[in-house]
């Protein structure tokens, strides 16, 4: 399943945009990486061995940098991506209790896990006060509950059909 917000994987495209960073930029490399992921939503394999190329660095330098940063990813975004806050302060007002029950919403329905993919923790997303809070494909909600991520999902995914 592709994300309707970021176009399939093109060599040719990624090229286009990483060269006028090596060109511009000193230690292109992390600019170059979060180029690639910003425009097709991941880092494909190809696209490190060309950044590294580029960049004139071994492979292993390009996923040294790759790995150290945690919000890099080496595969396609589900569709419609929620995360859960799993820091503490969310945690005290039910996060842990919301993961458990998103957990179990995405077990009884195979389309929902699908759509949007593991919830990949993250950690404090500035809106303690409202927690528990979620990112629903990149927006933020506080008071998050199961009825309103599901209804978040719908939107987002009604909106990234209609895109
Ligand atoms: S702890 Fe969850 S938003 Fe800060």
């Amino acid at each position: 399943m592709s994300h309707a917000r970021y176009p399939e994987w093109q060599a040719e495209s990624a090229e286009a945009l990483i060269a006028p960073i090596v060109a511009n930029e000193p230690g292109p490399v992390l600019l170059c990486l979060q180029a690639v992921q910003a425009h097709f939503g991941y880092v494909p394999g190809d696209a490190v061995a060309m950044i590294a190329e580029a960049c004139n660095v071994t492979r292993a330098d390009v996923h040294g940098v790759f790995t150290f940063y945690a919000d890099l990813r080496d595969t396609a975004p589900p569709a419609v991506p929620v995360r859960l806050c799993a820091a503490e302060a969310c945690q005290a007002v039910g996060g842990r209790e919301l993961k458990a029950e998103w957990a179990k919403a995405c077990g009884d329905d195979a389309d929902l896990a699908t759509l949007t993919g593991v919830d990949e923790p993250i950690f404090c997303l500035g809106n303690c006060a409202l927690g528990p809070a979620a990112l629903v494909d990149g927006e933020l909600m506080g008071c998050a509950d199961v009825a309103r991520l599901k209804a978040a999902v719908a939107q987002a995914q009604a909106m990234g059909e209609g895109a």
